[in-house]
């Protein structure tokens, strides 16, 4: 080989490496981002956040889920996430790199029945914005399903064969009929750990392949009650609130929260001030608390 023809190899090896290189980090990029909805809404009420995410991180593919809105949000919760992995899984095939999921109220329990039944999910930030994730003991305006009930009453109806039938009884958690809410084995039971499950190993592992776990809430939510339960807390049977680190299921690590935790890789944002609906429209809420977690 002359001098002359080591010098353009060199050349040409080095135009290959930066070419190489270049691709990488173009197709890099950001991770694509799917958003699931919650109860009674749809892709419709998501066009703000798409908005946002798109102006901070130009090119991103966010992707709002259009499955089971509206009055097809009240489908039992297990029957979703059969739906919505469908749609979602082959977004995660396609994206090399990962994903993140961002999940919206009573959408943060259907992604979590997602990612813990997914064995080869590539979640990477799992953000639930809002989320029931202790359950609910409240009836409100917005939820008000059972007009003709009072919440103590609710789990006559939740409680049984046909109630589970409807999403929210999946979650309906009254403090005062714990014996009927394990003894019906409700998904979010299931989920949490507190009635057993056949699966439930496979499922912290999955739970723990997500790289961080994003809990956002706060106290005027007006929907979630407790509103602690967006931040894994709840209701004991006296009504008093128990923080996440004294729930039996972290104590335990039953599904992987306080293994994720002491990996540092749970974040907690407290806003007050903002309106259950408000939670994705709000661009402080998604500067400080969703932004940095999308790259
Ligand atoms: C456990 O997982 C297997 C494999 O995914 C599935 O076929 C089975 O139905 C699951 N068991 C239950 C009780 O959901
Ligand atoms: C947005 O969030 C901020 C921070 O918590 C809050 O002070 C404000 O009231 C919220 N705005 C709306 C319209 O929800
Ligand atoms: C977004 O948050 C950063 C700090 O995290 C702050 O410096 C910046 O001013 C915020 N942007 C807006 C438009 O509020």
């Amino acid at each position: 080989m002359t001098r002359a023809e080591m010098k353009s190899l060199v050349v040409i090896l080095f135009v290959r490496l930066t070419l190489t290189l270049f691709t990488a980090c173009s197709t890099e990029g950001y991770k694509p981002v799917i958003i699931v909805h919650g109860l009674f809404d749809g892709p419709k009420q998501f066009e703000i956040l798409k908005r946002f995410i798109t102006k901070s991180h130009p090119g991103t593919i966010v992707s709002v889920i259009d499955l089971y809105n509206h009055l097809f949000s009240l489908e039992p919760l297990w029957k979703q996430v059969e739906g919505f992995k469908n749609a979602v899984y082959p977004i995660m095939q396609s994206a090399t790199d990962g994903i993140h999921l961002i999940c919206f109220s009573q959408g943060g329990l259907v992604c979590r029945g997602l990612i813990a039944t997914l064995d080869n999910h590539n979640v990477h930030s799992l953000i639930l914005l809002s989320s029931p994730l202790a359950g609910q003991y409240g009836d409100t305006a917005y939820l008000k399903l059972f007009p003709k009930l009072l919440k103590s009453e609710i789990y006559r109806f939740c409680y049984t064969r046909w109630g589970q039938r409807v999403s929210i009884c999946n979650y309906w958690n009254d403090p005062h009929q714990r014996e009927r809410y394990l003894k019906t084995g409700s998904f979010l039971a299931q989920l949490n750990g507190e009635t057993a499950h056949q699966n439930s190993t496979r499922w912290r592992e999955n739970v723990l392949r997500i790289k961080t776990l994003i809990l956002i809430g706060g106290p005027d939510d007006g929907v979630i009650t407790p509103w602690q339960s967006s931040l894994f807390g709840f209701y004991d049977k006296n009504e008093n609130i128990v923080g996440m680190k004294d729930m039996d299921w972290y104590i335990k690590d039953v599904f992987g929260l306080k293994t994720l935790h002491s990996r540092g890789d749970l974040k907690e944002y407290i806003y007050s001030g903002v309106l259950h609906t408000k939670w994705h429209a709000n661009y402080t809420v998604y500067n400080e608390s969703i932004d940095e977690w999308l790259t």
